[in-house]
């Protein structure tokens, strides 16, 4: 018994190792399915998502991350240049994306892991990947990270323009998640 529990924990040590060991670039984004923004919390709320000037395309070269608060204060999200495809990217070769930061397991923060290309959660390691929407791929995490979706325009400016998926510890995006009744 006690052979077969130390089996299963080496199995899933080495399944981790192997997703983080995935190079960001390896493998082609098999299709492009577009991310549906957060339409029904805005009409909850009614209000809609502001657009928030974030970044320059020329100050985010590949591999390069910010952070950034949206779509309220304090609610940080990660902004990455992937230098390669990813699923609902922005720029002229769809690689910046950006995500929520809190992990939907319980909160807490998740950050690129440089090597492997994937979002980390510090407290369970939770892996998602940003090239797949945010997908989890690893950990107790029940759903995909929240994608912020994002709009550039003829200047290379990059705004935060929407959320898919509700952002953990929120009952709304757009409201603190104590002000619905
Ligand atoms: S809070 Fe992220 S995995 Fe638990």
């Amino acid at each position: 018994m006690l052979k077969e529990k130390k089996e299963a924990s080496v199995a899933q040590v080495m399944t981790r190792r192997k997703i983080l060991k995935a190079v960001c670039c390896a493998g082609a984004v098999a299709a492009v399915s577009s991310v549906a923004l957060d339409k029904a919390g805005a009409a909850l709320s009614g209000r809609t998502y502001p657009q928030v000037k974030i970044a320059n395309i020329k100050n985010l070269p590949s591999g390069k991350t910010i952070k950034f608060d949206y779509p309220l204060t304090g609610r940080k999200n990660i902004l990455v240049n992937l230098g390669c495809s990813a699923e609902g990217g922005a720029g002229a070769d769809k690689s910046i994306v950006a995500y929520s930061m809190f992990c939907t397991h319980l909160g807490c923060a998740v950050d690129l892991d440089k090597e492997s290309g994937m979002l980390v959660c510090e407290c369970h390691q939770s892996i998602y990947d940003p090239k797949q929407s945010g997908k989890v791929v690893e950990g107790p995490a029940p759903n995909n990270l929240p994608m912020i979706l994002l709009e550039i325009d003829k200047n290379g400016d990059i705004y935060a323009a929407g959320v898919a998926g509700l952002i953990y510890g929120l009952r709304n995006n757009l409201l603190d998640g104590e002000e619905i009744k």
